[in-house]
């Protein structure tokens, strides 16, 4: 793969010095939803999807990118004396905010690839982001750690992007070290890995293909919202996040909220983190239809309780559910995107077919389904 990389790289760049070729995962989160900006548990894993990237210095302080997904627009171009964000960069903006943070002394010349479907869910920028820090952090000898860069792009989603996203993606890229999930716990960035063992079941990610407009902006709304309930528990409570209350705690203080939808917000956030650590022990047990069960549960939560998951991500999680699949639910931030469903293994392409054929009946949308395994976490190769 390294050799392919180089050799389409200098396809577009004369690279004349070092090269340092590096890759970075996508991943999906199997479940604990909208929880690591609430100190609770999640457990991603990282896919055998992601990005490349190839990048050689330069004796200037220009930066060109070029991305093999969006060739029509040609390398972009910054300096480091102007890492400002611009929307017509698009993609390079992520590059452009891990620039800030990182602050190499020369600019450098960067070729990207990747094979995460934008835009889905599936973190195809914090795979970026890490793919970055990791790249540059070796071809400047920058002496950056692991957390310094997972912290780093989380910065970069949160001030320069503006999306004030927890530290979940980045985290599970940047420092999972094997093919497994990752029960992270967000208070205190403790971790533990699990090997993923579906047995008889097959993930299936399934793409609704519906674009997440507005996705920033309610993904904000959200955060505000935990801040509110937050706010009233901890009146009542001595907490530091949302995520130490237990179901009984929230079942003694309901009559504290005076609105509803932040209400149903601090359930969703509780439950889920309790779930989390159920399917966990599920997992760890091999009771894969437990599991399951957990992931039908969790959606109904984000569905009801936390509305962000809406009619694309809705029909396709019935639909496998009613054709078979054991358990089914959006990952990710939710409105649009990717969900997950554990599927037979016999009866993969059955379901598959079936739930295509119904959804684009219903919807006029044609969905897209990723079979892909747990891979490995960002290196330089
Ligand atoms: C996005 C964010 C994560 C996390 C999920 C929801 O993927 O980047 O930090 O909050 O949504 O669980």
């Amino acid at each position: 793969m390294k050799d392919g990389v180089i050799k389409k790289a200098k396809e577009i760049f004369d690279f004349k010095n070092e090269i340092i070729v590096g890759y970075s995962p996508g991943r999906v989160n199997l479940i604990g939803e909208h929880l690591d900006y609430n100190g609770g548990y999640v457990l991603p894993c990282t896919l055998d999807i992601g990005t490349y990237g190839a990048v050689c210095g330069r004796e200037d302080n220009r930066v060109y990118c070029f991305s093999d997904n969006f060739p029509e627009k040609g390398p972009v171009m910054f300096t480091l004396n102007k890492l400002i964000y611009q929307a017509e960069d698009e993609w390079a903006n992520y590059v452009k905010g891990m620039v800030k943070e990182l602050n190499p002394p020369f600019g450098f010349d960067l070729y990207v690839k990747g094979n995460i479907p934008p835009g889905a869910g599936l973190s195809s920028s914090a795979s970026l982001e890490i793919l970055i820090g990791l790249i540059i952090n070796q071809l400047y000898q920058l002496n950056y750690s692991r957390i310094d860069l997972v912290k780093m792009a989380q910065k970069v989603e949160n001030v320069f992007i503006g999306v004030k996203s927890g530290i979940m993606d980045q985290f599970v890229i940047g420092m999972i070290e094997k093919k497994a999930a990752m029960l992270l716990n967000t208070a205190n960035l403790d971790y533990k890995c699990i090997n993923v063992d579906f047995q008889n079941y097959t993930l299936v990610i399934g793409n609704t293909n519906k674009r997440r407009t507005l996705q920033s902006s309610k993904y904000n709304e959200r955060r505000e919202e935990c801040n509110d309930g937050f706010s009233i528990l901890r009146k009542k409570y001595h907490i530091d996040y949302l995520c130490q209350l237990k179901t009984k705690n929230f079942n003694e203080s309901i009559d504290l909220f005076s609105d509803d939808i932040i209400r149903n917000r601090v359930r969703h956030v509780i439950t889920e983190n309790e779930r989390t650590l159920e399917a966990f022990q599920a997992l760890k047990a091999k009771n894969i239809q437990l599991f399951g069960k957990l992931l039908n549960e969790s959606h109904c939560s984000l569905r009801d309780d936390y509305e962000v998951t809406g009619l694309e991500l809705d029909t396709m999680v019935s639909l496998f559910q009613k054709f078979g699949a054991i358990g089914a639910r959006m990952t990710g931030a939710g409105f649009g995107g990717c969900m997950i469903a554990l599927v037979p293994n016999e009866l993969i392409s059955e379901i598959t077919v079936k739930v295509e054929s119904e959804y684009t009946k219903s919807l006029g949308l044609t969905p897209e389904f990723y079979i892909v395994n747990i891979g490995n976490g960002a290196k330089i190769l």
